[in-house]
Order: C-alpha cells, then structure tokens, then sequence
C-alpha cells in the first residue's frame, strides 16, 4: 500500500461489499479494500485487481494509512453489532474531518446514534442505504445517502458516480442528516415487501380463481410487464413461475418451501409506523404474511382442526384485467402509505426529506424499480403539499378509475377462500379514508363510557363526558 493513495477505502469484503468496492475501482476511482479475515480481501484483488485500483489492506491500520485526506471509509459489514465493532476499532485511527459511511442495513435509530457518537470526536458519519442486491451493487444501485451536507459534498460525488443513472442524473441524492438515509431505505424495503406480497396474491388468484398453470401465469405477468405494472420484479416473476425444476420436471415454484423468509426490514417499517402512527397497512399486511407462512406448525393445526373446505362453492371468476387494475391501484395505496411514514419520520426528527427526490433515485438501480416511479415523481413535483400521493390528481383519478376492478378482485378472493391480505386491507384503506362517517365515533362513545376518556363533539368545541350509567 502507498500511503495517501487511496480516494475510497471499503472494509467489508462480503457480496455486497466487494462489488461496491468493484464498481469504485471500475469507475476509476482508487479503491483501498479490507476484511476482517483478510484471506476475503486478498482473493478481491487478486480476482478482480485487473478492473481497477484495488488496494489491499491486511488492517483497518493500513486502510486508514492508504486513504488521501479527509479519508473515506465506507464499511459494509454485518449490520449491528459487527458495524459497532468495526467504528470502534475505526474512531481511534481516523482524524477530525474524516468520513465513515456505514452503507450496510443499519436501523435509522443506529445510525443516529452513531452519527452523534461520532461527532464527538470530530469525525463525520453517514448513513448510506442502498439497494439492487449484488448486480445493483457491482452495475449501479439506487444509493439512499443520509448525512450533513458537508458529509455529503465529501463522499456524495463517489456515490453519485457509481449509482444507477436515468438519463444521466443518478439515482443518488442526499436525502437528509444522520438517519434519514437508512430510515428511507427501510421503507423502500417495507414498499418491497408490499410490492411482492401484491404480486404473490396476484398469483394465487390466477392459480385458484382461474385455475391458471404458473406456466400461464408467467406469460400473464410477462405481458403485464409491457404495461403501467412494468417492474423489475413484476418482470422476474414472469422468470419465476416459468423456471421448471428439473427434478420432477413441474413447475420449479411448485417445488419451493411456501414459507417466506425476512431480514427484518418490513418489522422494522412496521414498528416505525406504530411508532408515529401512520397507518401503513399494506405493508403491515406483507409483513404479516410472511410471518404467517412461515409459522407452519400452526398452519398444519389449524387446517386440521378447521379443514380447507370453502363452504361458500366454486369461486367467482375474474378477468385478468381486473387483477391488472387492481395490483396497479393496490401498488399505488402502498407507496402512498410508505411516503406518509417517510413525511411522518422526516417532521419528527426535523430531517426536512424532500418527498419527490425519493421516487426520482428509485426509478433504476433498486429492487422496486417501476415505471409507476416517473408518474409519482412528477406528480409529488407538482403537488408538494399534496397530504397524500393519493390526493393528487394523476393518482386520485388512477386510483379512482381502478377501484371497481379491485372491488370485484376483493370480492372474488374472499368468495372463493384465497387469502389476499395486502389487496384487501388496500381496499379497506381507501374506503375509510374516503367514508364521510367513520365508525370510530362509537369507540370514542366506548372510550368515554368505561374510561372516562370524552369526546369531541360535531357541533361545538370542547371535551365533552356523559353521564352513561347514571345509576352506576
Ligand atoms: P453476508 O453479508 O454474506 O450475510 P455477514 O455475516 O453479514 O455476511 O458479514 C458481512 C461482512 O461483515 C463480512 O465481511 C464479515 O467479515 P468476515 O469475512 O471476517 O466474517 C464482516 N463482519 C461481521 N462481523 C464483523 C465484526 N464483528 N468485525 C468486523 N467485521 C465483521
């Protein structure tokens, strides 16, 4: 290593790690690389040494040795306790002014505290989400940057350059101070988890509904993708269900253990909305669902006890057109839902995130990727102030237009006993949001009868209590 060499320095040689170092370097930039078990970062520069400037440091002493100042770090090492433990070995070596960029999946609230555990010490820190898996990581990934500003003019430009680009403007800009980064990350992964659960629901209505072969429904998705649906994952799962497993030579999805796995993001979306209230139900409901499916031992109990005969007889059927429109309005709810919760964290931590720069940088790179990302973009440009994506008029009449179709998709799945949690508590979202009366009038009669608790009243200001039981 030649001291003061290199511009970027990554610890954290896992996938995600050594393609984003790979990008660096072929970018041209002049990358310094280390890994714990050094053997990780030895075998990037020897395998991938020919794309680029790829430095390699047996320590975090001779990485910090390798940097130009103010040095860049990025660490991207096992979120939590490994991230703490690689800063702490880091804050001793570093000088004031230097940049730590935690680009891992750090919860928002880490983040925060280590930016201010940092700054004690002079040294700067941001928090980088970022998304499109390993090919996102080496080709061009959606980069979700939080950090002050002069954080940001430090090792923004880095990031700019390496980030997926739509014509020519990256998808990388910087989101707001400390946590906000990683806060926004966490929902675009909560929007992922609705996204999925969406397409999945879709799926079994084809399937059970319409009695449609995965090999039928891959091509409807493959067509969908040529339509406003047209996503990266609306894309791959026309590849999904197409794949045949060679074993048996059926359907490969036919094949798959039908228990879905979390990291913890979705949780993480959800306890946050709890949190500050923001009824993000869509992808609560995704959430749920893969909890659901993965708690197997109940499953088998329940379908036991209950059996798995729909009483109500043979299922309504339903266009494809009707699930097209109903995925597309159910899609469009569930990113409305995620930007309230991004409006909501952004006001109580004073993070000042401007809503339409999000869908702008996740228009390429990311796992959610969608033409739908252009028309929200213009559409929060126009209608900053709009309280919802919803409310605004592109999306108001798109919605509008859709809810019959997804009403009939609603109605066909319950009457027919397949589970679509996430298009029917989208449907339950907008009608209550758009119910002149709610019946919470009543739980705040309750609330006040056994509590004490008043209410307020439609006719004139103040609290009010009544004597419910007078002979109480
Ligand atoms: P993956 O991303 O493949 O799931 P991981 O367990 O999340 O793997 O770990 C990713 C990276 O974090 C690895 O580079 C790992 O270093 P090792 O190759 O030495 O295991 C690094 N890492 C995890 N915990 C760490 C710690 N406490 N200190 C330093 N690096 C750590």
């Amino acid at each position: 290593t030649s001291p003061g060499h290199a511009q970027v320095g990554v610890t954290g040689m896992a996938v995600m790690g050594r393609n984003l170092a790979r990008n660096f370097a072929r970018h041209g930039f002049r990358v310094a690389v280390h890994n714990r078990t050094t053997s990780k970062a030895e075998a990037v520069v020897r395998e991938f040494g020919h794309e680029g400037d790829l430095t390699l440091a047996r320590s975090l002493e001779e990485l910090v040795a390798a940097l130009e100042r103010p040095r860049r770090v990025i660490v991207m090492v096992a979120a939590g306790p490994g991230t703490d433990a690689v800063i702490d070995e880091l804050v001793p070596l570093l000088d004031p002014g230097d940049v730590v960029a935690d680009a891992g999946n750090a919860h928002w609230r880490d983040t925060v505290r280590r930016h201010d555990a940092l700054a004690e010490h002079g040294i700067r820190f941001a928090g980088v989400g970022v998304s499109g898996g390993e090919v996102g990581a080496l080709e061009g990934p959606s980069v979700m940057p939080g950090a002050d500003a002069d954080t940001y003019a430090e090792i923004g430009p880095f990031l700019e350059v390496v980030s997926a680009h739509v014509d020519d403007e990256p998808c990388c800009t910087l989101v707001g101070p400390d946590g906000a980064g990683h806060f926004v990350k966490m929902v675009h992964n909560g929007i992922e988890y609705a996204d999925m659960q969406l397409i999945a629901e879709g799926y079994d209505l084809m399937r059970r509904l319409l009695g449609m072969e995965p090999a039928a429904a891959a091509e409807v998705f493959r067509e969908w993708d040529g339509t406003e649906l047209e996503s990266y994952l609306v894309g791959i799962t026309a590849e999904v269900l197409a794949q045949s497993d060679a074993g048996t030579a059926g359907p490969l999805v036919d094949v798959i253990r039908d228990a879905a796995e979390q990291k913890g993001t979705g949780r993480w979306t959800v306890q946050s909305a709890l949190d500050l209230g923001v009824p993000v139900t869509g992808i609560a409901e995704a959430t749920m669902a893969r909890a659901l499916s993965g708690d197997t031992a109940r499953r088998a109990a329940v379908r036991d006890a209950l059996g798995d005969q729909d009483p109500a007889g043979p299922p309504a059927r339903v266009p494809t057109d009707d699930l097209r429109q109903a995925l597309y309005a159910a899609k469009v709810v569930s990113y409305a839902q995620g930007l309230d919760l991004v409006r909501a964290g952004s006001a109580e931590q004073c993070w000042d995130v401007e809503l339409a720069e999000l869908p702008r940088i996740w228009r390429d790179g990311c796992i959610i990727r969608a033409r739908l990302l252009a028309d929200i973009t213009e559409a929060l440009e126009r209608h900053p102030d709009a309280p919802s994506l919803l409310a605004t008029p592109t999306f108001a009449r798109a919605v509008t237009e859709r809810l019959p179709a997804l009403r009939r998709v609603v109605g066909a799945a319950v009457q027919g006993g397949v589970p679509v949690p996430v298009l029917s508590a989208v449907l339950a979202y907008l009608d209550a949001l758009r119910a002149e009366r709610l019946p919470a009038a009543l739980v705040q009669g309750l609330r006040d009868y056994f509590g004490a608790h008043t209410y307020e009243r439609v006719d004139r200001p103040g609290s009010f209590h009544t004597a419910w039981a007078a002979d109480r």
